[in-house]
Order: structure tokens, then C-alpha cells, then sequence
């Protein structure tokens, strides 16, 4: 924020202080106009309730003014005007990393305590699977579901399709550096009409209903432009996160209009790195209960 509008905003919380304090000033003093104090002033409520032109109580009154005293008090500890920082150096920031840091001695050792054990041998741990779990769905549910399970453009990790390979070391690299799918866009170089082969040569490699005459043509256009990636057999390449398009498991959906789509319009699935995030000890142990959803 600028000074100006730092200044700005100070100057009308000042103002609203000093209104509440005119206010309360204001309603405490009796009512001069009709009645004199103690007396009934005509105004009468639900038959009898009578109003009577009395000054607010006292210890009414202080309270009012403790509570104006202690929001300036308060404005003046803690950052409240703007940009001023207030005295005690207070920011969300440091109370964030303080209680993190206090997390992090208190629990530190029981994830620490897994760092060493290989991830095969963590996989079948079942203490450390129930912490793996407990972590995947606080960090990674939103995305894979809270049953790993997945959806459209969040791939499975409970089956043995693996985009980006599927050892306890290539788990773990997705998990700790992220990965960064990247398929462009072939509208721009395909007409749709062979876009509508190659997507015939695609359903023909696992039986489902196509034309043949075009799947002959998609399988030429495939060698052409996306063996590269997905391989002549289109049984993809993990060190691209290039897919597996010969088997029935579809990351972007499975119908005829979906895998247009991917085509054309391309796909960017992305990942994201949650090494600095987690730190090296939970990304060890998610790694290893991501393992074991689909080693058994
Ligand atoms: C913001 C969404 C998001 C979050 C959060 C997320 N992921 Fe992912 N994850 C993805 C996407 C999207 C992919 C697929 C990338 C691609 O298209 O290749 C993926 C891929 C993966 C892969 C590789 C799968 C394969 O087939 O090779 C693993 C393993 C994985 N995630 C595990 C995790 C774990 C464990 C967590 C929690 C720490 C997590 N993910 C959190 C979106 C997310
Ligand atoms: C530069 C490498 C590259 C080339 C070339 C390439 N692809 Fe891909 N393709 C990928 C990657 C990587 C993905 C995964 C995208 C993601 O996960 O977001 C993908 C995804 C797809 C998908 C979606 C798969 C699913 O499970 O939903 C289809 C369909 C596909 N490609 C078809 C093709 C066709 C057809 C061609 C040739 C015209 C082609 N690709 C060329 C890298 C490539």
C-alpha cells in the first residue's frame, strides 16, 4: 500500500473511533426536549411499557469507553493502521512459520523415523501406510481423490498404468519435482479429417468399433507424428509422460469426441513439485503408500 493511501486508510479508522467516542457522548446525555429526567416521556410501548428520560447507567457507559480505549491500545500493539506494523512486531507471517516450526519438532520424528527404510520395504508397513494415508488426504485428495482413485485428467494411482513408470523411484520423483505433461495442440497442423483417422487408428488398437479403411490411413499419420512421443505402438514413453494409448485406460476420456479433443486441442497435464512443500521425509512415505495401492 502507498503512503498516501496507507494514510488514508489510518485517518478513517481514526475517525470512526473518535465517532463512536461522539456517539456514546451523544445518547448518554437525558433528553432535554419534553420530559425532565425521571419522568415518563410519552412514549409507550405494547399497552404499558412506558419509556422514562433517563441517562444510560454508568458502568454502561465505562464499558463504551474501555472498549474505545483498548481498541487504540490494540491498534497501537498490533498492525491495524495500515501500514504501520505496530509495536510488538506481530505478523501472520511469522505466527504461521513459528506454529509450523513447533509442528514440525513435535511430529518431525514420526516421519523421520521412516526416511531410511527403503520405499518396497516401507510399502508393506503398515504404520507408515496409515500415515501415507493420512497425508495423501490432506494433500492430495483435492486432485486423485481420497481413494486415489482419480478422475478426468487426474490419473489413477491404484492401477498399474503409469504415466510417468511406475517404480518406487519414478513415484517419487513425480511426487517430490512434479511433472509437466506437454502434448501441443494438432488442429493447427492436422486437418479434422485425419484428426477423425487417427482417432479410428487409436480405438482399432483395442477392438472397439471403427472404420478400417481409416485407421489404415490414422495408422500412417500416427508413424508420421506421434510415434515420437507414444512410440509406433502407441504404448507411450514414460520419460515424456507420453501415455499408453493402446490400452483401455484413458486419462482425458475415452470416447471417440474426447481423444478429438486431446488431439486437436492438445493436453498439459500438470503436477506440481511438493518437495519444498512437504519436505523430503512425507514425500518418502507418500511415495511408499502410493506404491503399496498398487503392488497388491
Ligand atoms: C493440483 C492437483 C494435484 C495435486 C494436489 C496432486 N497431484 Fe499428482 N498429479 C496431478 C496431475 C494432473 C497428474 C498427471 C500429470 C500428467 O498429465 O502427466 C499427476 C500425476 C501424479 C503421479 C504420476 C502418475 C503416473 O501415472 O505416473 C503421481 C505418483 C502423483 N500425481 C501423486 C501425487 C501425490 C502423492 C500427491 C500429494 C502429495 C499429488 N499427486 C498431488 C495433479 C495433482
Ligand atoms: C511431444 C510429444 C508428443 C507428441 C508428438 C504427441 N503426443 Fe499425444 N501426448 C503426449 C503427452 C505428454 C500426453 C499426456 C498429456 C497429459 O497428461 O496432460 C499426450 C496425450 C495424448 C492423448 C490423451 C491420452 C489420454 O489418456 O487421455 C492422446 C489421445 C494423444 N496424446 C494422441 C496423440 C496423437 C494422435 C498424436 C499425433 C498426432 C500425439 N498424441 C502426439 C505427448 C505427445
Amino acid at each position: 500500500m502507498s503512503v498516501f493511501w496507507s494514510a488514508v486508510v489510518t485517518l478513517v479508522i481514526l475517525l470512526n473511533i473518535i465517532g463512536c467516542y461522539l456517539l456514546i457522548r451523544w445518547v448518554a446525555k437525558p433528553n432535554k426536549g419534553e420530559a425532565k429526567q425521571g419522568e415518563v416521556t410519552g412514549h409507550v410501548w405494547d399497552d404499558n411499557l412506558k419509556e422514562l428520560n433517563n441517562p444510560m447507567p454508568r458502568w454502561w457507559l465505562y464499558m463504551f469507553y474501555i472498549s474505545i480505549v483498548w481498541g487504540v491500545i490494540y491498534l497501537l500493539m498490533y498492525p491495524g493502521f495500515a501500514n504501520y506494523p505496530g509495536l510488538l512486531g506481530w505478523t501472520s507471517d511469522k505466527k504461521y512459520s513459528d506454529e509450523v516450526a513447533v509442528a514440525n519438532e513435535t511430529y518431525g520424528p514420526l516421519y523421520s523415523k521412516f526416511a531410511k527404510t527403503p520405499l518396497i520395504e516401507l510399502s508393506e508397513n503398515k504404520e507408515a501406510n496409515l500415515v501415507g494415508q493420512r497425508l495423501f488426504v490432506n494433500y492430495c485428495a483435492q486432485c486423485h481423490g481420497s481413494d486415489a482413485r482419480g478422475s478426468r485428467g487426474f490419473p489413477n494411482l491404484t492401477d498399474h498404468e503409469w504415466i510417468w513408470g511406475g517404480s518406487p523411484e519414478n513415484i517419487k520423483t513425480s511426487i517430490a519435482d512434479g511433472r509437466n505433461a506437454a502434448m501441443a495442440a494438432w488442429e493447427s497442423v492436422l486437418t479434422p479429417l485425419q484428426i477423425g483417422y487417427l482417432a479410428d487408428h487409436l480405438m482399432s488398437l483395442t477392438g472397439r468399433k471403427h472404420k478400417a479403411t481409416d485407421a489404415q490411413r490414422g495408422k500412417a499419420l500416427f508413424a508420421n507424428y506421434c510415434a515420437a512421443c507414444h512410440q509406433a505402438d502407441a504404448t507411450g514413453n514414460p520419460l515424456l509422460g507420453a501415455p499408453n494409448l493402446a490400452d483401455k485406460i484413458w486419462l482425458y476420456g475415452a470416447s471417440r469426441n474426447k481423444i478429438i479433443e486431446s488431439i486437436s486441442k492438445g493436453r498439459t497435464g500438470h503436477m506440481p513439485a511438493h518437495k519444498a512443500f512437504l519436505g523430503e521425509d512425507k514425500v518418502h512415505i507418500l511415495a511408499a503408500y502410493v506404491y503399496s495401492l498398487s503392488s497388491h
